[in-house]
C-alpha cells in the first residue's frame, strides 16, 4: 500500500492492469467464470448534441476491467453523464462504439443496471414492486420476481420495508431502493451518476460502505461519476480524471488500498493524503479553466 503503487496513466486511459486488487475477487477467475463478468470498453466516444457546433465528449478510451470500478470525477459539464447515458444505452454517441465483453454495446440491456442521484422510483409502487420492476419487464413471474426483490433488499439493508411506498422511507432508503433495483436484473455492469449526491453526509458514508461490499461481493464492474475525492477514493480501483470543452479523460490514477477498505483505515494511511492532493491538483487547474471560458453553444439546450 505504498505511495509508489499509485501510478497516474496517459490521455488514453486504455489499461492493461488486471483487474483485480491483489488478493481480493479472484474467486470467480480461478473457476473460469471471469469471462461472464463484464468487461467495458469505451472505444473512442465523441458526442456532439444536435444544433452544437462543438463536442461535448472527444475521443474517450477507456478499459475496464470485469469486476473493476472505475470513478469518473471532472468540471460540471465535462460530460460525465453524457458518458454514462451513452454506456447505458440512454443515448446514441457521434463517434465510437461501447463493447462488453468484446460484443457493441449501444443499446440499453439486462446486463448494465443504472443508478442515478434522483431516485425515480414509482411512487405508486412498494418497494418491493420498485425492485421488481426490472424482472418484471424481462417476463419474470411474480413468486419469482418477488423472491429476486427481496433477496437485494436484504442485500442493502431493507428487509421489512418491502410493503412501504416510496413516500413512506427516507431518502437515504430510496437510493437503497434505486439500488437494490439495479442489481436486481443481475447485472454485469454497474452505471451510476452520482447516486449519493443528494444524500446527508451521514448516510452517504454508511451506502459507500455498503456499495463497497457489495460490488465486491458481486463481484459488479462499476462505473461512477461523483464530484467528491474522497468518495472516489474510497470506492475506486481506478480514477479518471476528466477535462471540459470538449470532454476527455485527463488522466487516469490508480487507487493502491486492498480491499475490504475501510474508510478511517484509508485515510490515515499516508499515500491517502498524497493521491488525493494529485486528484486536487489536476482537477483544480481545470475547474479555474472551465470557471473561465465561455460556455460555448452546447449549453442551454
Ligand atoms: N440534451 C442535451 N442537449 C444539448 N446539450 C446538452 C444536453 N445534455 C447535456 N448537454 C451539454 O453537454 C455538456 C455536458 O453535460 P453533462 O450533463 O454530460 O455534464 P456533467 O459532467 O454530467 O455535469 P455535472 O457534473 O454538472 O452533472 C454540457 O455543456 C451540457 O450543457
Ligand atoms: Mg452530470
Amino acid at each position: 500500500m505504498s505511495s509508489r503503487d499509485a501510478t497516474v496513466r496517459g490521455a488514453t486511459g486504455a489499461s492493461t492492469r488486471p483487474p483485480l486488487a491483489p488478493g481480493d475477487r479472484d474467486v470467480d477467475a480461478s473457476r473460469g467464470r471471469d469471462s461472464e463478468r463484464g468487461a467495458l470498453s469505451i472505444v473512442n466516444i465523441a458526442k456532439t448534441y444536435g444544433g452544437s457546433a462543438r463536442p461535448v465528449l472527444d475521443g474517450i478510451r477507456l478499459d475496464i476491467g470485469a469486476g473493476e470500478f472505475v470513478s469518473l470525477i471532472g468540471p460540471s459539464g465535462c460530460g460525465k453523464t453524457t458518458l454514462l447515458r451513452i454506456v447505458a444505452g440512454l443515448l446514441r454517441p457521434s463517434e465510437g462504439t461501447v463493447e462488453l465483453d468484446g460484443r457493441p454495446s449501444l443499446e440499453p440491456s439486462r446486463e448494465k443496471g443504472v443508478v442515478f442521484q434522483h431516485f425515480n422510483l414509482f411512487p405508486w409502487r412498494k418497494t418491493i414492486a420498485n425492485t421488481a420492476y426490472g424482472p418484471e419487464l424481462q417476463g419474470v413471474s411474480r413468486p419469482e420476481r418477488e423472491e429476486t426483490a427481496r433477496r437485494f433488499l436484504a442485500m442493502v439493508g431493507l428487509s421489512g420495508y418491502e410493503e412501504h411506498y416510496p413516500a413512506q422511507i427516507s431518502g437515504g432508503m430510496k437510493q437503497r431502493v434505486g439500488i437494490a433495483r439495479a442489481l436486481a436484473i443481475e447485472p454485469k455492469v454497474l452505471l451510476m451518476d452520482e447516486p449519493f449526491g443528494a444524500l446527508d453526509a451521514l448516510t452517504r458514508e454508511y451506502l459507500q460502505r455498503e456499495l463497497e461490499r457489495i460490488t465486491r461481493s458481486e463481484r459488479l464492474t462499476t462505473l461512477f461519476v461523483t464530484h467528491s475525492l474522497d468518495e472516489a477514493l474510497f470506492l475506486s480501483d481506478r480514477i479518471v480524471v476528466m477535462g471540459a470543452r470538449p470532454g476527455r479523460v485527463l488522466a487516469v490514477f490508480d487507487v493502491p488500498f486492498g480491499r475490504p477498505r475501510a474508510q478511517n483505515d484509508i485515510r490515515s494511511d499516508p499515500s491517502y493524503a498524497e493521491l488525493r492532493k494529485r486528484l486536487w491538483d489536476l482537477l483544480e487547474g481545470e475547474l479555474a479553466r472551465a470557471a473561465t471560458e465561455a460556455p460555448g453553444q452546447e449549453t442551454g439546450a
